[in-house]
This record gives structure tokens, sequence and C-alpha cells, in this order.
């Protein structure tokens, strides 16, 4: 698969996740990083250009984020890619190659502006020479680096480029629509970096099935097993694979006793749809319940989850005789997962970097959850399938948190997470969110009951929306929703308090273990 030819340094702004959407608008994958992962990423990749998002912060106030250490833009500019910072970004590199950022009262620009463009410079080619563009800064740079020059003005610099035109500065956002000319803006930054159009889903497709076909052997008698849960990633990967794999595609599914309601069937359904052939499913409930016993903590308890979860395969990969094992892990489970440049772990994820006896092959590993929807729109799968919320590999494991997973808990969280699903769903908020997830808390706390005392548990209800699951905000559910949920889950005798969680990502990740 191609390689990815655009970093997007995420520094908060909310308008990042839309440089993303309108670089793919214009053909162009890209990946978003926080800059400590960009750093990371950096190391091993060589993007074609790099783009610095805007941000809340000043880059003069303690604890700013920085550039990526090993982000090259030395002295004349990197050889190696085209850097853009915009806005905040545009500030960082005046800041750190040593030109000046002030606050001055005179420039702060909040909203629509006109901005005089240099429209000889190649970032401007076609741009009109008076451009209405949306700034949102205070933070201004009044004096440029060595090396650069000013390209747009407005009360103040607009844009900058150095000698070699590779390192460049852009003041407003030609992502947000109230720039006008936005688009041409990021459409000439992309043939500067001689960026070619790599994002087209039924394209993706074909090179994912030759990669696949490069190394599988169809002359062989042997078998590739594909992990599936009916979730969107594994259900898209067995229809890319299906039509070129035939009766060589394994497909199995695990039981693991932490799925949702109905779950099982969800997956039957969507493996059909996606053309599978061959459907294995093992019960294995009480495998997983055993091995996990009394373990509270959460990595501990993934790490034994990962050991069930291995052994079922490696079995299946000898009754099957197969010689690769294949996944739908994607480029945000290997990212969180550390296995980006030095390991920065957060989650051990229950299928990343497992060691099998046979090779492991993860197509998508360069792809982010939005692109795998739209291949499997492509694919023309029902929108059961691209629409689903992911729900992770340990399933219901991790929704019970801080006491033991008992056949008992799991049965507690399976059922509030249905009760709070099918409130959402009669409001029609399920459309609203990213992911919905219902845990079970073991703090024990008091409550009255029909004039009774109780000493029972906790149930914590958390909503998120995000684009990419990198980042997420929590969603804050209207107060009728509130007190609905809150009512129908404290009907359970055991349950006293419901807490809702609305802290975004970070700091908070999107699950709770
Ligand atoms: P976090 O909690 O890290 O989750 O913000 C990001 C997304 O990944 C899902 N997730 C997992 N998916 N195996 C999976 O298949 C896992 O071990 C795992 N852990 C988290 C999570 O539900 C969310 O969608």
């Amino acid at each position: 698969m191609d390689k990815i030819q655009i970093l997007i340094v995420d520094y908060g702004s909310q308008y990042t996740l839309v440089i993303g959407r309108t670089l793919r608008e214009l053909g162009v994958r890209s990946v978003i990083l926080p800059p400590k992962k960009a750093e990371m990423w950096l190391k091993n990749n060589t993007p074609k250009a790099v783009i610095l998002s805007g941000s809340n912060w000043s880059v003069h106030s303690e604890g700013a984020p920085d550039l990526p250490k090993s982000l090259d833009v030395s002295g004349l500019g990197s050889k190696k890619y085209f850097v853009l910072g915009v806005c905040y970004g545009m500030q960082l590199l005046s800041h750190k190659l040593g030109g000046l950022v002030e606050r001055p009262l005179s420039h702060r620009e909040y909203g629509p502006a006109e901005v005089t463009v240099d429209t000889t410079h190649p970032l401007f080619k076609g741009v009109e020479e008076k451009t209405q563009v949306w700034a949102s800064h205070g933070d201004t740079a009044t004096k440029l680096p060595k090396d650069f020059t000013s390209i747009a003005t407005s009360e103040g610099f607009a844009a900058m480029a150095n000698k070699n035109n590779r390192v460049l500065g852009i003041q407003f956002h030609p992502e947000v629509a109230h720039t006008k000319e936005g688009k041409k803006i990021y459409q000439n930054f992309l043939d500067m970096s001689g960026c070619k159009k790599d994002w087209d889903p039924i394209n993706l497709i074909h090179q994912i099935q030759k990669e696949v076909l490069d190394v599988v052997s169809l002359a062989e008698k042997k078998n590739l097993i594909l992990g599936v849960s009916g979730g969107v990633d594994s259900t898209t990967l067995a229809a890319v694979l299906a039509p070129v794999l035939k009766e060589k595609l394994i497909c199995v599914a695990i039981d693991t006793g932490g799925l949702r309601e109905g779950e099982l069937d969800e997956l039957k359904s969507n493996t059909a749809s996606a053309g599978v052939k061959n459907l294995v499913i093992i019960p294995a409930a009480n495998k997983f319940i055993k091995n996990i016993g009394t373990t509270i903590d959460g990595e501990e308890k993934r790490g034994k989850f990962r050991e069930v979860y291995k052994e079922i395969f490696e079995e299946q990969i000898s009754k099957h005789d197969a010689e690769f094992i294949v996944q739908g892990t994607l480029a945000t489970d290997i990212i969180e997962s550390g296995k980006i440049g030095e390991s920065m772990m957060i989650k051990t994820h229950h299928n990343v970097g497992l060691d099998w006896k046979v090779d492991d092959l993860h197509p998508f590993r360069n792809l982010f959850k939005y692109e795998v929807r739209e291949l499997a729109k492509a694919l023309k799968l029902p929108p059961a399938v691209y629409e689903r919320n992911p729900f992770p590999g340990p399933g219901l494991f991790l929704r019970v948190v801080g006491t033991p997973v008992t056949k008992e808990n799991i049965e507690l969280v399976r059922s509030a997470d249905k009760t709070v699903a099918d409130i959402i769903k009669k409001h029609n908020i399920d459309k609203n969110i990213s992911q919905l997830i219902v845990a079970l808390l073991g703090i024990n706390s008091v409550g009255v009951k029909g004039d009774e005392r109780v000493y029972g548990h906790s149930l914590a209800v958390r909503a998120v929306q995000t684009v990419d699951f990198m980042t997420a905000k929590g969603f804050y559910f209207p107060q009728s929703v509130v007190e609905e949920i809150t009512s129908a889950l404290t009907k359970h005798k055991d349950i006293v308090r419901v807490f809702f969680d609305m802290t975004p990502k970070p700091p908070a990740t999107t699950e709770f273990e």
C-alpha cells in the first residue's frame, strides 16, 4: 500500500481534523498525530510534507507544545519534506527559527479578514490578490525569521516562506470553509510537495488485495485465518479478501463471553454480507472468565485476555492448516499500542504485536476508521457495517472496572448496555455519537431503595464524538435523557448510582481500561 505522504501534527486546534478532511477531499491521505507521537512516527517514516496545526496555546505560555524533535526545519529548510505551519504552526516556526511572536493589540484577528497575497508565489497560484480568509489568532509573527520573506499580508504578516520555499507558514486557516480559496491553497501546497492522489477507495481495495496475493500462494493448499468480530474493520477486511482468497479464507470468531446482547447474530449477518463462506464460531466464555479470574488491574486483564485469544487462534491455525493469520488492525491500534518507533505504550491491544507461530498480515495497518468506513461503502456493505460503532476485542471484560469480572457482573453490564443503547436509539441520539460505553464501577456506595439501605455498585455512562479515536470529545446527553437513563439503570437492585463521564480524550481514553 502507498505510504502516507502527509503528517499533520495536531496542536489541539478545533480545525485539525478539518485539515485532514480537506486533504482527503483533494484526494490525499494523511496521518494526524499529537506532537510526541509525531516525533516517533517521523523517526520511521519520511512523508512528503508535514503540516503543523493551529492551537489554543501561545508559544510563550509555559508548557506550550513544541515542534517534534525529529522534525527537520533546519536552516534553509528541510531537504526531505515540505513543512507548512498553520496559525500556531506558523507562530511556532517563527518563534523557533529566530523570528518574533507577539500579541499586538492592533492586529488580533478573529473571524473574516482580507489578506493580500503574492500571486507569483506557488502557494498562492491562481488565488485572487485580495482574498477572504478566516482568521483566529491573538498572537502573530511580528518579525519573520532570517531567510524568510512575507508572501501575504493583512494587518501584519499573513504568510511566510523561506528561501527555497520548503518551510512555509500561514497565519489564517485555509481549511475553514470561510476561507474562500482555502482549498486552492492546500492544492498548491500538495503540488509544491509533490503529493500524488492516493485516496481512492476502489484503488485502495485493489492495492490491498494485490499486497495479500503477493505473499499468499493460491496454488498451495494452505489457508488463511481471519479473526472477525462483526465490526467494521474485520467485516470490511473479509469483504476485501473473500473475492480473491475464496475458500482459502477461514473466518474465525470467538464468543468470549464479553459480547453485547445480540452481537453474535449481527456478526453472522455482517460476515454473510461480506461474502464469507467459511465462518467458524468458537464458544469460549468459560475459558476467558477462568483465566482472567479475580484480576482487577486493566493491563493485567488485557494480558490475560490476549493469552486465551492467542491460544484459541493457534489451535485454529493448526486445525485448518493455515499459513497466515490476517487481522483488521488499524493504524490507530498500532499507534496506541506504541508500535511506532520507540514504545510509548498506552494500552495493550488484544491483537497487536502477538507472536504467532505463522506469519501475520495486517492489511489495514495504514488505515484509519473513517477510511475503512469508506471502503465498506465502496464494497456496498450494508449501513449496519459501515455505520457500526467500534467495540473493543476484550469487550465487556473492559467494562467491569475495579471489581472482578464474574458472570454476574458481565450480565449486569451487558443488560445495562442494552438499556442505554435502546434509550439513545429511541431518541435518535445514536447518530450523533461515535461510541457508547457503559461500565460497571466497583466502588461501593450507599443508597436507599424502598426505604431500605442498599450498599452497591455504580454504573458509568460515557459517549464520545470523534473521527479517528486518537482524540475525542465527551458527549453531553440532554437532561431528560440523563434522567431516563438514570431511572432505567437504577431499577437494578444492586445499582445505586449512575455517573456520566464527559471527559475528553486526552486526558481520558475512550474505554475505562
Ligand atoms: P481508547 O480507550 O484507547 O480506545 O481511547 C480507542 C478505540 O479503540 C477501542 N479499543 C480496542 N479495540 N481491542 C480493540 O479491538 C482493544 O484491545 C481495544 N482497546 C480499545 C475502543 O473501544 C475505542 O473504540
